[in-house]
């Protein structure tokens, strides 16, 4: 099903070109008072103008809107109506969207239509520093790149994931200096990241003898040196590891084959260089090469006067190679908001360099997550939250409220149910309190509101979707298959409106790339599937209403769970 907007336009296209015998956009959007009307289109007043001039005689918007209305071809899908100064209400006939949830019901996709024009879209995302545990502040890129590639997936684009980990520069000669070391002090464990890391600094920083030799094994490294490629792949496998795991936690859809590490832009790095200097838009400056960028009072640095090449460098060849060799439509990254000066300083390089033509480049910024000071989340001892001991905690807490939850009702529950859920509503509580949000905003970590049964959270979507499954168990109903849908009362009008919007909210999404709207649309649907329970007798009406109030919870069930599919959000059968 194309989306209802989508359908909208293009009927009122059609009006306008039969009425004034020109194109000119609808301005279809959702109605700013459903009780008017279910969505609106505002061209009437900007069209008053054009026609006026074209035809030389004054027409006001309100005649306007009337002469698109005269020729408008509904069919049985909406009646409209005119508003103020010229306003087209919209609403949407009960016959009409019964017709549609039945095409929806028999469909996988919910009436999700695939996308006409499918893209390749490459998302850079999550993309930790090596050698080093993920931090709470890794929450963010990982899981808003996630639920993005999910959702532009799913709208029928080929997605490449990538993971640009920080696996290369001047950090790796201390680190493979301490591992070479550790071989004969058998207390510095890889395994243990973060000791490594700190341990191999604090050599460095300590030991002027070490630090030479670290900086000298910078140099055998990027000159290929095999022994030296070769605990560097050691420290790679220990850190992979570390990521696989969380990622597979957390329901994170990275896998190895979408590593694309700093590190292997290396060979690429002074041909990007060689290029930007032939098309004069680097230049030698002090022995280096640089970039100027107009607004910046410093240029972008892309190879040093000793000769080595840095971030910024890095994030051009890879723009380059994602564009020439993956031939990218569209590139996405995520990143902290600290960095939009970088990007925006390598961006407007590669626009001058010709590579963004017809490629649509976003950065997605994200803000930081604060503690209840206001600052930064750190440990009481002023560390860095570990990603991993977040996650624990949120499994713990959550184990907690189910036992006690237990206790209260009398009930019994296996072990390993418990568990299950508790990681489904746990870690879905976490990720689903940053998805719910504009990423470019700070937030307050709060465990209470995360992990709350109340408003706008995982575990409230999560409780509803269970309950409508177990109403439908207890129901002792098999659905029968193609139900005819009927809709009498407003409530159930309503919640069959807002289910069929899923497809628009998916596609507003995948263009601003802000993953809340898919938060709101669902407890919006929680919210109008409660008002529908409470209004719409189910079990007791009469044929063909019951089978039909009976689908359309069903449908709900299904959207709920494909909008946290979404958002890689988990939703047990039970809770
Ligand atoms: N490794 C970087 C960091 O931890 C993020 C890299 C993001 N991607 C990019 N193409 N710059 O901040």
């Amino acid at each position: 099903m194309q989306t209802i907007p989508t359908q909208l336009t293009a009927i009122f296209h059609q009006a306008i070109q039969e009425a004034f015998g020109f194109d000119a956009d609808p301005v279809v959007g959702l109605g700013q008072n459903p009780q008017f009307g279910d969505y609106q289109a505002n061209c009437a007043m900007g069209l008053s103008k054009l026609v006026t001039q074209k035809t030389g005689a004054k027409t006001n918007p309100r005649a306007v809107a009337q002469a698109i209305q005269a020729k408008l071809q509904l069919g049985e899908m909406a009646t409209t109506d005119i508003a103020g100064p010229g306003f087209i209400n919209i609403k949407l006939s009960p016959v009409w969207l019964a017709q549609q949830l039945a095409e929806v019901a028999a469909d996988g996709r919910l009436g999700v239509a695939k996308a006409t024009n499918p893209q390749r879209v490459v998302v850079d995302y999550s993309s930790p520093n090596v050698a080093k545990q993920m931090h709470v502040g890794h929450l963010r890129p990982t899981n808003i790149g996630d639920a993005i590639s999910r959702i532009v997936e799913f709208l029928g684009h080929e997605v490449i994931r990538q993971n640009h980990l920080g696996d290369w520069g001047t950090q790796f000669g201390m680190l493979l200096r301490y591992l070479e070391e550790s071989e004969v002090h058998p207390e510095a464990q890889v395994s243990d990241l973060e000791g490594f890391y700190r341990a191999a600094k604090q050599r460095f920083d300590e030991d002027p003898k070490f630090a030479e030799e670290a900086r000298a094994w910078v140099v055998k490294l990027q000159g290929g040196d095999a022994r030296a490629v070769e605990l560097w792949q050691r420290i790679m496998e220990e850190s992979r590891k570390h990521f696989e795991a969380l990622y597979k936690r957390m329901g994170i859809l990275l896998k190895r084959e979408h590593e694309r590490g700093e590190s292997f832009y290396n060979s690429l790095l002074a041909d990007t260089v060689k290029e930007l200097k032939a098309l004069g838009i680097a230049e030698e400056s002090e022995g280096a090469t640089v970039i100027w960028v107009k607004g910046f009072d410093a240029p972008l640095i892309i190879q040093k006067s000793g000769g080595g090449f840095g971030y910024g460098t890095t994030d051009l060849a890879a723009l380059r190679y994602r564009i020439r060799e993956l031939k990218a439509n569209r590139v996405i990254v995520v990143t902290d908001a600290r960095q939009s000066q970088h990007f925006r300083m390598f961006t407007d390089a590669a626009k001058r360099a010709g590579w963004l033509e017809g490629i649509e480049f976003n950065h997605i910024m994200f803000g930081m997550i604060l503690g209840e000071d206001g600052t930064p989340l750190k440990t009481r001892s002023g560390e860095s939250v570990k990603l991993a001991d977040v996650l624990n905690e949120a499994e713990q807490r959550v184990l907690g409220t189910i036992k006690q939850k237990l206790v209260e009702r009398g009930e019994s529950m296996s072990d390993e149910e418990q568990r299950a859920i508790a990681a489904a509503v746990g870690i879905g509580g976490v990720k689903y309190f940053d998805l719910n949000r504009d990423p470019i905003g700070n937030y307050v970590f709060d465990w209470d509101k995360m992990l709350s049964l109340d408003g706008n959270t995982a575990p409230y979507l999560q409780y509803a979707y269970a309950r409508t499954r177990s109403v439908m168990r207890k129901s002792g109903q098999t659905l029968p298959e193609n139900v005819p849908f009927v809709l009498e009362h407003p409530a159930e009008i309503a919640l069959a409106k807002h289910i069929l919007r899923l497809g628009e909210v998916a596609n507003i999404i995948a263009r601003e790339l802000k993953p809340h709207h898919m938060c709101t649309y669902l407890y919006d649907l929680c919210t109008r599937f409660s008002g529908f329970w409470e209004n719409c007798p189910v079990l007791q009406s009469p044929e063909p209403l019951r089978s039909s109030r009976l689908a359309l919870a069903d449908l709900t069930a299904r959207t709920l769970a494909l909008g946290l599919d979404l958002l890689g959000i988990e939703h047990p059968e039970r809770m």
